[in-house]
């Protein structure tokens, strides 16, 4: 159903899926799963090519949905355990023990789709395979958690993975460790969660709804622990697509103007806006710049209040957005000036003319491409990066990806059309404020008015919709109370990414600041969708906030 490039036309299969002896994961469906680690006592093996013992399948709440999904693999550095799987106190691994090692969750969910607990492959060729190997060679315990996704279906063919199951899930598989930390290495004092894209939302709302109450319900139909804390210490989010509510009306308003999605290779003209998608478009990005000037939300560093200018390419707001994606170009252009390994060879000036060669490290192999003369919008002073305006910005090096709009799709053909509804329905609009934008669209395009306009005005006051947009929304929780946060949160977004409004990573930190929590944001300039980093970063951010 879904046409985006990287997805392909089905979009992301389960995130976990690989094949291989690793990847087999049948779990017998049984009434109660034990809540007891003790239960999967001999089941511990060992893994040479990372020098840890793992547990597959460890179902982490009692009457799982999907036993297939509902379920964590656990790498632990071997030094922590003994060859029963019982906890060896004395064990030490970089700097820590067995009772101190922090825990790394992380769930591999990509596009809201279903995500079975990643497992380790010995060609270190699985997905995660990157962060988990350095994780654990410091000494960290690693978890990748299993969560049900937009398609996930019971026996009856209910969909039972819509909003806000993934968050759940997550919550669930945390109570299941803390239940069991006498019989388990690590600290559960020290979790700290990792996701990428709407596994960054899963990230944002895992350390802003620390045993928040709201989720309790959820917790008790899939019989989860509910004498546990689900907290975490703290949260990396990369490239979060987060606030779905707002995020058709942000995305038009980055993209402003730009009438055609880039070309992609199962689709390679692209598409073209049509007169109505373009006065749509243009409807939601002159109510976004309303939305954010309502926020009242201020500089974390100045006290300055943010807002946007009716052109939307102005104003206080705008321009902390540029000021940001300044900060991360002159990161970059200072690593080549240094002649850095981390970025490419070449001179910052030769940078800024395009005269160099782009290497892209994939999966997949290199990717190799001629540079982007940037010259009309970037300039660097030896010291500092300048970008002249974000709409030239986005033409040279993040197109427009999505259609118009480009969340609640008007033919429901997101992956978001299938994360929110009820069970019994696979695809569902949730965009609420909709059905008054095309009101406002209706004299003039009266065809499309009525084609469209009573499927949104349907579920405007949907209380299910309500609901699920809550509960999958961390801003529905940010700042009603500091005890809901986790005590770090680390925010990394590409530069150049297409799949959400650069400004919703930025909302996400300077909303979490203002609510007083510790936030390391930044944009990871000439990265694209995905584990945006910097090499050695996330790990050197772990270490200083331990
Ligand atoms: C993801 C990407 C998207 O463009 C989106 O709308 C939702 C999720 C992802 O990569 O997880």
């Amino acid at each position: 159903m879904n046409q985006r490039p990287s997805n392909g036309p089905e979009g992301p299969k389960r995130a976990g899926d690989y094949s291989g002896p690793e990847a087999e994961r049948i779990i017998p469906k049984m009434n109660h799963y034990p809540m007891d680690i003790q239960h999967y006592a001999g089941h511990w093996k060992y893994f040479p090519e990372y020098n840890c013992r793992y547990l597959k399948g460890v179902v982490y709440c009692e009457t799982p949905k999907e036993q297939n999904l509902q379920n964590f693999n656990l790498f632990v550095p071997k030094a922590y355990l003994n060859e029963d799987g019982s906890v060896n106190l004395e064990g030490v691994c970089g700097r820590f023990t067995a009772e101190t090692a922090p825990i790394i969750m992380q769930s591999s969910v990509m596009g809201y789709s279903e995500a079975p607990a990643g497992m380790l492959r010995a060609d270190g060729r699985g997905p995660d395979q990157k962060l988990a190997t350095a994780f654990l060679a410091s000494g960290m315990i690693y978890c990748s958690v299993g969560v049900r996704g937009r398609q996930t279906q019971d026996a009856q063919g209910n969909y039972v993975g819509k909003a806000p199951a993934l968050l759940t899930d997550v919550k669930a598989a945390l109570r299941f460790y803390r239940h069991n930390k006498t019989h388990l290495p690590g600290n559960t004092d020290r979790i700290i969660f990792v996701g990428v894209s709407a596994g960054g939302n899963l990230a944002a709302l895992v350390g802003s709804t620390c045993d928040r109450a709201e989720f309790e319900p959820g917790l008790r139909e899939i019989g989860a622990v509910m004498d546990e804390s689900d907290a975490v210490y703290a949260s990396q989010c990369y490239c979060p697509i987060t606030a779905l509510s707002h995020a058709d009306m942000a995305y038009e308003w980055m993209f402003r103007g730009q009438y055609k999605t880039e070309g992609t290779p199962i689709d390679p003209a692209g598409k073209t806006l049509t007169a109505f998608q373009r006065r749509l478009s243009e409807e939601l990005a002159v109510r976004y710049i309303r939305y954010v000037n309502d926020l009242g939300l201020s500089d974390p560093a100045t006290g300055q209040a943010l807002t946007l200018g009716s052109d939307g390419r102005s104003g206080t707001f705008y321009d902390a957005l540029l000021r940001e994606l300044e900060a991360s170009a002159t990161k970059y252009l200072r690593l080549i000036r240094e002649n850095s390994p981390k970025v490419i060879s070449c001179t910052p000036a030769q940078y800024v003319s395009g005269d160099y060669t782009m290497v892209r490290h994939t999966p997949g192999g290199d990717q190799v491409s001629p540079g982007i003369d940037k010259s009309t919008w970037l300039s660097w002073d030896g010291e500092a990066a300048h970008i002249t305006g974000l709409s030239p910005m986005l033409l040279g090096v993040a197109k427009r990806m999505k259609n118009c709009p480009a969340f609640d799709s008007l033919d429901l053909q997101e992956f978001e059309n299938e994360e929110f509804g009820p069970s019994s329905q696979k695809l569902s609009h949730f965009n609420r404020m909709m059905a008054s934008v095309l009101e406002a669209l209706q004299n003039d395009f009266p065809e499309e008015s009525e084609k469209y306009l009573p499927t949104y005005r349907a579920i405007q006051d949907d209380p299910l919709l309500m609901e699920q947009e809550k509960l999958l929304n961390p801003h529905s929780f940010i700042g009603t109370g500091t005890e809901n946060l986790c005590s770090h949160f680390r925010i990394r977004a590409g530069s150049m990414d297409p799949h959400t409004s650069f400004s919703t990573a930025m909302l996400l930190a300077y909303n979490l600041k203002r609510a007083g929590a510790d936030v390391d944001f930044a944009f990871v300039w000439e990265a694209k969708h995905g584990v945006c980093d910097y090499e050695g970063e996330l790990m050197e951010w772990i270490q200083s906030i331990l």
